[in-house]
């Protein structure tokens, strides 16, 4: 039987190979750089482009399966090698994380929580008007398991709910749209935009003065999907120029955020360092196993992605 490879940042290997043996026993794990016989490797459990060379030494390698949701990290070069599947998660806990980082941002925003620290701070005793929730118009661009989860969330506390895809999907009680015309329709009813696209040449900077400036005045931001999604400059103006009210970011270009970048003292932007939401690797481990037993016995790999649509 073969081997199975784990590689990411060294201090969360063990709990990779605890949560994988929890599951199957009978595994054999190798952890990187400790591979062993390249020949006995089949699969190899990832998180990060710097590996992907490296994988290119295990002649029996049949499965690389990326310890997250986005798989923009292994579209750099050299890219995995040739004819393998690359499989990638669909957590729940995962997604159940990012919809609680949306909701948290989007509540901040909607219940006016900065303008109500702002008074604390000056000892002010100020009612604003009172928010009203079947008004505020979220859109959210995404609609994949993620994007999916947040919407229903956001929908079951009676917010007005929009989806954006790539292609034509429907969504109980979410209003959705699609493609280049269905974006720009949508931005121009959203109030707060929530970004939960996977990052791909298509959705690369689709955040930007443009798509900014179709938004009604003195909406939100709320970006969990990746910094490459936004213009980064852009955002900035929008929100010195009062286009945007607020942003809450987890997720920037470069990681980590410069200590010096404009983001992290703006009074109306919230940064969180790319931990908006995590894997956790025992709930993730069913799933993983799963796909090593397919491919052990021949049968289909779930999870795919395809590297044509980038995701
Ligand atoms: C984290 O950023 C992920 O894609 O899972």
């Amino acid at each position: 039987m073969g081997a199975v490879l784990l590689a990411t940042k060294p201090n969360n290997l063990a709990m990779w190979r605890d949560a994988l043996l929890a599951v199957d026993p009978t595994l054999e794990i190798r952890l990187w750089p400790d591979w062993g016989q390249e020949e006995e490797i089949d699969a190899a459990v990832i998180w990060g482009a710097q590996y992907l060379q490296e994988l290119r030494r295990f002649p029996k390698l049949g499965l690389i399966v990326s310890m997250g949701a986005g798989v923009d990290h292994l579209t750099l070069p050299p890219g995995p090698p040739p004819g393998v599947p690359v499989a990638r998660l669909k957590d729940t806990m995962l997604t159940q994380g990012m919809a609680e980082w949306v909701l948290l941002n989007a509540l901040r925003f909607h219940r006016q929580d900065p303008e109500y620290r702002a008074l604390q701070a000056s000892r002010t005793w100020e009612e604003l008007p009172p928010p009203v929730t079947a008004e505020r118009r979220i859109g959210i661009l995404g609609l994949g398991e993620i994007g999916g989860a947040t919407a229903r969330l956001c929908a079951h506390l009676g917010f007005p709910v929009m989806g954006w895809s790539r292609g034509p999907k429907t969504l109980d009680g979410i209003e959705t749209y699609h493609g280049p015309a269905g974006l720009d329709a949508m931005l121009a009813r959203t109030d707060i935009l929530v970004c939960l696209l996977p990052l791909t040449p298509d959705t690369l900077g689709v955040i930007n003065a443009r798509t900014l400036g179709l938004m009604p005045r003195g909406g939100w931001l709320i970006n969990g999907g990746r910094g490459g999604h936004q213009v980064q400059e852009d955002v900035l103006a929008a929100l010195d120029s009062g286009q945007l009210a607020g942003a809450a970011l987890d997720v920037f270009v470069p990681e980590p955020l410069p200590a010096d970048h404009p983001f992290w003292a703006h009074p109306k932007v919230f940064v969180t360092p790319h931990a908006a939401s995590f894997t956790i690797p025992s709930s993730a481990a069913p799933q993983v196993v799963e796909n090593i037993q397919r491919l052990r016995t021949g049968r289909q790999l779930v999870n795919l992605v395809d590297f044509a649509a980038g995701y």
